[in-house]
């Protein structure tokens, strides 16, 4: 009877973690086809007020005026867009006249992005260009501005994708993505998203001016500045 209880808790306590961790450590087909499952409650969620009016989304939207403002030539790059966000939250700014491609493995949630772009008007929607595939490919378009949010701890190998990602940035270029705070950090092994550890990782990419604040209880952002330039240094912290 004992025995039955620790299994049972343990059994618990299991999937708590593989729900805590969007069941990322299943094979890529299960994984995969959790979001197709929930692609709308998602959607439900992102597009709640809270999501919405978020002031850091004003934090996100001020650097990337700042660095593709008014710029036709601008590409944007939207990695595991989900059901586009980020892409809808930027290509909506005035100021933005540039291009983005949002790339997800979820058919589903790519649905919901597609149903959104056909309410827009012909020129707004050559500007903007969905790809079907993995984030963890070796090549992306040349881009100024790469937004990786709430994916950098499900991807196995998000090494490799921060490579992929430094090679595609334009010099200059920013990268912004999500960390879960330290204490959710540890509960992604061997995923580098502890805090010195992401940073580290950054650095030794070629990214400076690592800066970091806080948003959901989940999240933290992160903005890394890229420089073909400039030697690997500063790191602040908000
Ligand atoms: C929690 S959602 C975040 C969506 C969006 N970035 C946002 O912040 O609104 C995670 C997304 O990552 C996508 N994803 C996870 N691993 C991926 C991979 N290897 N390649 C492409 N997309 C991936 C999922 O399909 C899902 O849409």
């Amino acid at each position: 009877m004992e025995g039955l209880a620790i299994f049972i808790i343990v059994l618990l306590l299991f999937f708590v973690w593989l729900c805590l961790t969007e069941f990322s450590y299943l094979p890529k087909c299960i994984h995969r086809t959790i979001y197709d499952v929930f692609a709308s409650g998602y959607e439900k969620k992102w597009s709640s007020s809270s999501y919405q009016t978020h002031k850091a989304n004003n934090i996100l939207l001020e650097s990337i005026r700042e660095k593709v403002g008014n710029r036709p030539d601008a590409v944007v790059l939207d990695l595991a867009c989900g059901t586009g966000r980020i892409s809808k939250m930027i290509m909506v700014q005035p100021w933005f006249c540039g291009q983005i491609h949002a790339i997800d493995q979820s058919v589903k949630m790519l649905e919901y992005l597609q149903q959104t772009i056909t309410t827009w008007d012909s020129v707004r929607q050559s500007r903007i260009s969905i790809e079907i595939g993995s984030i963890e490919k070796n090549e992306f378009p040349s881009s100024d501005v790469v937004a990786l949010m709430e994916a950098g701890e499900f991807i196995p190998s998000l090494q490799t994708v921060i490579h992929s990602i430094r090679n595609s940035l334009r010099p200059d270029g920013i990268l912004m993505m999500t960390r879960p705070p330290s204490f959710l950090g540890i509960f992604f092994f061997g995923r580098n998203q502890t805090r010195g550890k992401l940073h580290s990782m950054l650095l030794s990419n070629g990214f400076v001016e690592v800066e970091e604040f806080a948003w959901r209880w989940r999240y933290r952002i992160v903005i890394a500045r890229f420089s073909l330039l400039q030697p690997p240094g500063l790191t602040r912290q908000f």
